[in-house]
């Protein structure tokens, strides 16, 4: 695994180049991540292109070692070109243009915007396509930041018309599978429908479905525009784009299958402060982010462009942007980094070299000061570097376990969630932190994925169930568990036919006959668990395997599949994936909280998440706070190394 860090040579005066990049490698580092803002700075006014100051960049930073990935700058798209083109910008929810000063402001279905993308794309990669520094591209910058993959522009009501002409061929198809006789909803032509926003009571669902659907594969195929254009321009360079965390808002499955390299962002500690956590783990794990925070994203990625995938920005420091913003422990910088590693990453690239004392980020810490001395995590960086140089090169082993994760389930439970808290990313993360902390490593799946060979599987909820799912899951004899909601829709956001679980009926026979929301604070008692949140009434023959106080079923088995008619609580989670990997012949850890495990091919990595000292029971010793542990598992001569 290489390090880097990303770096804005266009902040710095020319003078201070070179000594960066000396000091770069100096610190370990072989990547660095540069471009992807500098639109302006390329093309100071239209068609005036200025490549002088960007070829010195790359020579300086060349020269002293270093590989570049060079980002495409359409994230940040110049004055001239808006003021040229002012209705580029993305229109919001509420009907309010998107203005220019910060960035992401462009429409992702604006013809003429996406025409100026292909032409500054083009242009960059006719210059440096067959430069020998540069080692990868990243198209734009975290596609859908800052809630930009919705936009209900003209282009993009536009745009969306074609594709739902394209999808249904008449308007009578629309109207058959989006229900519209309801409420009088029903179109005359294609050229009726408007995108699902500004109605006076909520949109149909089914029309919001297709809106996030046409919405996800404009951001797919902007994307496919820019690969296309640099693969022809620089065929031996990998291509990736950075993804973001705890983000479902387009498929990025769809996405990752038109690039070679996978990358993420990645802030533990902001995300921990932003999404739902509750207050204990806010405060348990304020500077170190829970423990499987990163690690989920690790294995979501990895499932989605063949494997390859890295992390494009790593916290080093406090960011900017949470609403609180701590520092890390001392430990987690170099702790996150190895962390990646045991998951089989290719590239750690810390964000960012220097923190720029102006602008929107001046409080958001780089590896040095903007002083340029160094900051805190300077130290982890070649401590990190020193260990990585140690183990070789890691490949993370193969998962047992596969968790399926779908963008549109997340679609479809936040277009109609039914219940304020039934949460899709909270419940698939709590199932996958079920799972690891007994130990077990994961692959995060789509429905699509070949799912032979793992020995068991975990559906959280998948509303739609694509065609041949059941039967894949059906042919595979592993232990299953599918949870609530699964089945619960067709296609086409309707309630299946014969009702919920619609198609999974033929894995479990039972049938969902109502559903309740419960709100905060509502626990109904069972044996070791309790029903929160949501619940489901089922009929079945079935005698279940779990019941509620009352008596009510709660999970049912048949044969080696499971159906959880209930939000599951952790302890559920936890008692449920136990019995399923007791079945499947899994040895299972006890791991006390904040220890994590991930095995690579050659190592046993162990990582201490907790504040404090913890005695791990399998390592027979105590981890500090923010460290971890190594055990070569293949090559038993060489002696463990010291934790830390
Ligand atoms: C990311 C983004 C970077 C920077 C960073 C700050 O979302 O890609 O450009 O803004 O956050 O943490």
């Amino acid at each position: 695994m290489k390090l880097g860090c990303c770096y804005y040579p266009e902040h710095w005066p020319e003078a201070i180049w070179a000594e960066d990049a000396r000091r770069m490698a100096a610190m370990g580092l072989q990547l660095v991540r540069i471009g992807e803002f500098a639109w302006s700075r390329i093309e100071p006014e239209p068609g005036r292109f200025d490549w002088g100051w960007l070829d010195r960049a790359i020579d300086t930073l060349a020269g002293a070692g270093l590989r570049i990935i060079l980002g495409t700058p359409t994230a940040t798209p110049p004055k001239w070109l808006v003021d040229r083109m002012p209705d580029m910008v993305a229109i919001d929810e509420k009907g309010r243009p998107r203005g220019f000063g910060s960035r992401r402001h462009y429409c992702f279905s604006h013809e003429g915007y996406r025409a100026e993308a292909a032409r500054i794309v083009t242009a960059l990669a006719e210059r440096y396509g067959r430069h020998p520094a540069i080692a990868m591209w990243q198209t734009d910058n975290e596609y859908g930041c800052h809630d930009t993959v919705l936009s209900f522009s003209k282009a993009a009501a536009s745009a969306f018309r074609g594709w739902l002409a394209a999808r249904y061929g008449t308007p009578e198809a629309l109207n058959e599978a989006w229900g519209n006789v309801f409420w009088s909803m029903e179109y005359r032509s294609f050229a009726e429908v408007d995108p699902p926003h500004l109605t006076v009571t909520e949109a149909n669902p089914a029309h919001w479905l297709d809106y996030r659907r046409f919405a996800s594969d404009q951001v797919a195929s902007f994307n496919r525009e820019q690969v296309e254009i640099l693969r022809a321009h620089s065929p031996d360079a990998d291509i990736t784009h950075n993804f973001m965390g705890f983000f479902t808002e387009f498929d990025h499955f769809r996405l990752g299958r038109d690039i070679d390299v996978a990358t993420w962002d990645s802030y533990p500690l902001g995300f921990l402060e932003q999404f739902w956590f509750s207050s204990d783990e806010k405060r348990a794990y304020l500077r170190q982010g829970h423990p499987d925070i990163a690690a989920f994203h690790h294995d979501l990625y990895r499932g989605c462009s063949g494997g390859r995938w890295g992390v494009m920005e790593q916290q080093p420091g406090p960011v900017n942007w949470a609403r609180f913003n701590p520092a890390p422990l001392p430990g987690m910088v170099a702790l996150w980094t190895l962390e990646a590693a045991a998951h089989g990453a290719e590239l750690v690239s810390y964000f960012r070299w220097r923190q720029f004392p102006q602008a929107q980020e001046q409080m958001h810490a780089g590896l040095l000061r903007p002083d340029s001395s160094e900051a805190e995590a300077a130290d982890e960086v070649r401590q990190a570097a020193a260990v990585l140089a140690e183990i070789g090169p890691q490949e993370c082993a193969s998962a047992p376990v596969a968790l399926v994760f779908s963008y549109e389930a997340a679609w479809v439970i936040g277009i109609q969630p039914q219940g304020a808290s039934f949460r899709y990313l909270e419940l698939v993360f709590e199932a996958y932190s079920a799972l690891r902390e007994r130990g077990l490593d994961v692959d995060i799946v789509s429905p699509d994925a070949d799912l032979s060979g793992y020995r068991m599987v975990v559906v959280p909820t998948l509303p739609i169930v694509p065609e041949g799912f059941a039967q894949k899951l059906a042919a595979l004899d592993v232990p299953v568990l599918l949870g609530p909601r699964s089945g619960s829709k067709d296609a086409s956001f309707r309630i299946p036919d014969g009702l919920a679980p619609g198609a999974l009926k033929a894995l479990v026979p039972l049938t969902v006959t109502r559903v309740e929301s419960l709100r905060d604070g509502v626990a109904e008692a069972a044996e070791g668990f309790v029903v929160t949140r949501w619940r489901e009434d089922v009929a079945s023959d079935l005698v279940p395997e779990l019941t509620d106080a009352q008596g009510r079923g709660v999970v049912f088995l048949h044969g080696r599949v499971r159906y959880c008619a209930a939000w599951p609580d952790r302890a559920l989670l936890r008692l449920l994936t136990g019995r399923m990997a007791s079945e499947a012949g899994l040895a299972l850890l006890d791991l006390p909280a904040g220890i994590r495990v991930r095995r690579s091919q050659t190592c046993v990595f162990t990582f201490n998440y907790a504040s404090e000292a913890v005695f791990v029971p399998h390592l027979r010793g105590v981890l500090p706070p923010a460290s971890w542990h190594l055990d070569p598992r293949q090559t038993p001569a060489r002696p463990p190394l010291d934790p830390r």
